[in-house]
This record gives C-alpha cells, structure tokens and sequence, in this order.
C-alpha cells in the first residue's frame, strides 16, 4: 500500500453534525424526502480517515449500518483498532481509492464526503460525484463539501504566497512553519489598519495551532474552489439535484438588509438565490446536500413535513416565570448564541414550550399542543397559529436556537445517584481528545479536573465515591475547587451537554 501525505502527517478525525445521518434525515424531511431515519439506516463516508465521525454514529445507532472508505492506510488501521476495542460491529473500514472503490449494489440512505471534493485530483472529484449518483438510495441524501468561490479567490492570496515561500521544502513537517513564517513577513510588511492585513488574518484565523490542518489544506496541491452552480452542474451530470446547505441558517437571508432580502427571496430559482448569496458573502466554503434528479425539492415547510422529527431548545426564558400571553416582548438566553428576544406570541409561547420541555426533544403535535396550551387558546392549532408556528419554528432553527432533529436522543438530562459517561466518551478523555456527546456534538473538556472527573463516571461511583476518588487524584494545589456543590455544578454541565448517559 502507498504512503500519502495523510499517512506523513495524520488529520485527526472530528465529529462533524452536519454531514451525520441525523442531520442529513432532518433536512431531508424539511424539504420533502422520506428518508430513512438513523436508527436504520446505511452511511458511506468516502474519506473517513480514523472513521472519528462514523464511530459515535455507529454506537448510537446499533441497527444501522456504516461504510467508510479512506486511501490513508495508517487512518484506517488506527479507526479499525478504535472499532475492535469498543467491540463495534456496525462499522466496516476500507483502505481504498474514491476512484475505484466499489461498495457493492446494496445503495446508501446517506453518502457523506466532508473536506475530500476540493482537494483531490479532477479525476477523483469526478469519480466521488459518480459514486454518489450510483450509490446514493432514491429517498437518500448525499453530503459534499468543498471550497468555494468567490471567497476561494481571497483564499488564494496567503495560500500562493505560502506555497511559493515553501516551494524547495519536501518535508511537510517543516512546511507549516516556514509557511507561517512567510505569512508573518507579509503582516510585518503592511500597516495596522491594511485592507491587506484583514485579509490574511481573517484566512489564517481558523488554522491557528493546526499545523496538520494548514498542511492538508492552504498548502496542499489541489485546492480547487468551485461556484456553487458549477458544483450543481456536476451532480447534475450523475442525476443528482441540490436539495440543502447542511447548515439550515446557511439559506437564510435574514441577516441581510430587508430589501436585499425580498429581492434574493424573490428569486423564483432557488439556484440562482443560492449563487447571489455566494456572492454577497463571499462565500468560501460549503456543506451542499444532494438527493437524486426527481420531482423538484423546495424548502416550503408543511406542518406535514415536521413528522417524525424531534424539536428541542437550550435557551431558557430570562424571567422564570415568563408567560406567553402577557404582552410585550420575551427574553430569553441561549448558552452558546446568547441573548435573544421574542416578539410574535407564535415565537413566544414556541421558545417557552421548548424550554420548558424535554431537553432531548418532542415532537411537532407535542409541540403544538404546548403552544396551543401556553397560548390558552386550545383550538388554536387548527387555524392561524397553526401556519405561524412552522415559520416560527424555521427562523429560530436557522439561527440556531432551536434544533430539530430526526434520531430519538438518549441521554440523561439530570445527574443520577451514580452518574455515566458512555465508554466511547471515556475512551475519548483518557486520549486526551475532545469528546463526542449524545448528539453528535463535539465538547472540549475546559480542565485536567473534568477530564478526570469524566474518567470515572463509570456508572458505580456515588457523588461521595467521586469526591473521594477526585482528590486522590488531584495535586494539592488543586484541591480547593474540591466541593460537593463544585461537583454537582460539573456534573450538571456534563448532563446540560448531553454527555450522561445514566
Ligand atoms: C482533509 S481530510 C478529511 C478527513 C475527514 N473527512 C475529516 O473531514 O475530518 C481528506 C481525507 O481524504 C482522504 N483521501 C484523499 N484522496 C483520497 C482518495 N482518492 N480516495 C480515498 N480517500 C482519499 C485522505 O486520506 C484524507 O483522510
């Protein structure tokens, strides 16, 4: 088996939400597919690498079925030692090139290929689209990302500088460095303020400290930016069609000024819309999803549509004893977006349901009923409130206050008498990495005390057994933070992010 450049210097699997099952069934639904929901399901990644995004799927979801193909020889072998510790049997791993893999006539509901279009050879590209119509189920869902032009133009200011500046190097240990030295000598070169210095910096920004990810990507031989309708013409060519971007608010114009927004929105060809955007944001990167050519898909969400998918929220009302009927506005706070405020009483008593309901998520004639209940209006869901509240719902999805979600979660929202991480989550923190929670989440442990912690959350271990097993392992200057109350407050943070699992 050949060496690649990925087998020189490892890219780290990652958990990436938006090209799952979960995420790929969710949009699916929204724009009008019966997909097959997660719990049984089969999913091609096609360059999987450690298969890092397939193996929380696979442990989700024990009825599905996951395929992963990588040329990285070195990945595979890594992902297939993770897969034979955790005794996974759902996943199968392949060493073999995207040009002339072949999975077998069995076809795929979802097909996932994340950070692979760009930066493989033409002839690659075009097997991985060919793949992708011959593979993909009819009700099914592909997943591509790649970079994308116009922004890619801006891209390729630091990447042609770096690569003329490391262009005698081979080892692509060394690369990286000498690469950002270069970058530095261009920043010292122009004054503070410089259109020029934005620039590079806003392209550097999300490779600070990844030198393995600078290395696959800005310095990487192929890196071919793409527009959008170029990308579509050649799904198009292998009887695809674009159905979504995998991040719902990547489709929204809301962020626009309003007329800017009623002209794109009311641009009959949601391709063209779709451009224009590109345009207008310079976009660099996309996530598209694609389903087979068929009847035309649209994103005009029916309260049909919503069936079978889960809805929940993390914001919660600002005053506790917030009431949907009282007027005025209603505040609210997300962990991760912030602030935000309701003004339609559809959004008011929508958010306040979610917030007070189940974390893990209920469905649409929950839903309903709750609003309608909040409301004090019990027929309103047969009439107007019941139009108001999917594009209610939409809105806050797409500004991510809301999720919504085709897989049924299974996690603890509170902290048992003796709480449990899952194995693979343990696994993950005893290695030093991130870890995955319950929803395919990615949560960076904030302290070596946490870490610890998640260690032996093993399911035996009461709050007093974990104090207790806490300090051992602690160093004395660290003990301060040792407190029943600090315990249950990290505790609690692991249950609010969806990594107890009993
Ligand atoms: C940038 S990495 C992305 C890995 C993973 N999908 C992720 O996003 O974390 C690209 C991956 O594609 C794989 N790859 C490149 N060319 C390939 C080919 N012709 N066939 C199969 N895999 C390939 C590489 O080995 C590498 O693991």
């Amino acid at each position: 088996v050949e060496t690649t450049a990925y087998d020189q210097v490892r890219y780290p699997g990652k958990f990436y939400p938006q090209s799952s099952a979960d995420r790929l069934a969710t949009l699916g639904r929204l724009c009008g597919l019966q997909t097959t929901l997660p719990a049984n399901c089969r999913l091609l990644e096609l360059g999987c690498g450690d298969g890092g995004n397939l193996i929380p799927q696979a442990l989700a979801f024990s009825q599905s079925h996951f395929v992963g193909v990588d040329l990285a020889a070195s990945a595979v072998e890594e992902g297939r030692r993770t897969i034979a510790a955790l005794g996974i049997e759902n996943i199968q791993l392949h060493v073999a090139d995207i040009a002339t893999f072949d999975p077998g006539p069995e076809p795929f509901d979802y097909i996932a290929a994340h950070g692979v279009l760009s930066w493989v050879p033409v002839e690659v590209r075009q097997a991985l689209m060919a793949l992708c119509g011959r593979c993909l189920a009819p009700q099914g869902v592909a997943y591509v990302s790649y970079s994308a032009l116009p922004g890619g133009y801006l891209r390729n200011v630091p990447r042609d500088l770096m690569r003329f500046h490391t262009r005698a190097i081979t080892d692509p240990q060394l690369r990286p460095r000498a690469a950002r030295e270069a970058v530095d000598f261009m920043l010292s070169a122009v004054p503070g303020n410089a259109f020029t210095r934005e620039l590079i910096e806003r392209e550097m920004a999300g490779f600070e400290g990844k030198d393995y990810f600078l290395l696959h990507d800005l310095l990487a031989d192929e890196n071919e930016p793409i527009y959008f309708l170029d990308f579509v013409d050649a799904a198009g060519e292998h009887g695809l069609q674009f159905l979504a971007e995998a991040e719902f608010g990547a489709m929204s114009t809301a962020a626009f000024p309003p007329p800017v927004q009623r002209q794109l929105d009311a641009l009959a060809n949601r391709l063209e819309r779709e451009q224009y955007i590109d345009f207008l944001r310079l976009c660099r990167f996309r996530q598209t999803l694609l389903c087979r050519k068929g009847p035309a898909v649209d994103l005009t969400v029916t309260v049909e549509r919503m069936a079978g998918l889960q809805f929940s929220t993390r914001a919660r009302p600002v005053r506790p004893d917030a009431d949907a009927n009282a007027t005025g506005p209603l505040d609210f706070r997300h962990p991760y977006q912030g602030a935000f405020r309701a003004d339609e009483p559809a959004t008011k008593a929508l958010a306040l349901v979610l917030a007070r309901g189940d974390r893990r998520g209920m469905d649409f004639a929950t839903l309903e009923a709750g609003v309608a209940q909040a409301l004090q209006q019990p027929g309103a869901h047969d009439g107007a409130m019941r139009a108001a509240l999917v594009p209610a719902l939409l809105s806050l999805y797409a500004r991510d206050l809301v999720e919504v979600h085709a897989a049924r979660w299974d996690f603890s929202t509170t902290v048992s008498v003796r709480p449990c991480t899952s194995p693979y989550v343990r696994w993950l923190a005893e290695r030093g990495a991130p870890v995955v929670n319950a929803v395919h989440g990615t949560f960076f442990l904030p302290s070596a005390l946490l870490r610890r912690l998640v260690l032996l959350l093993d399911g035996t271990r009461s709050a007093d057994d974990l104090l207790d097993a806490l300090a051992a392992a602690t160093p004395p200057a660290e003990q301060e933070g040792l407190t029943a109350e600090a315990l249950q407050r990290r505790l609690q943070l692991l249950a609010d992010n969806a990594l107890l699992v009993g």
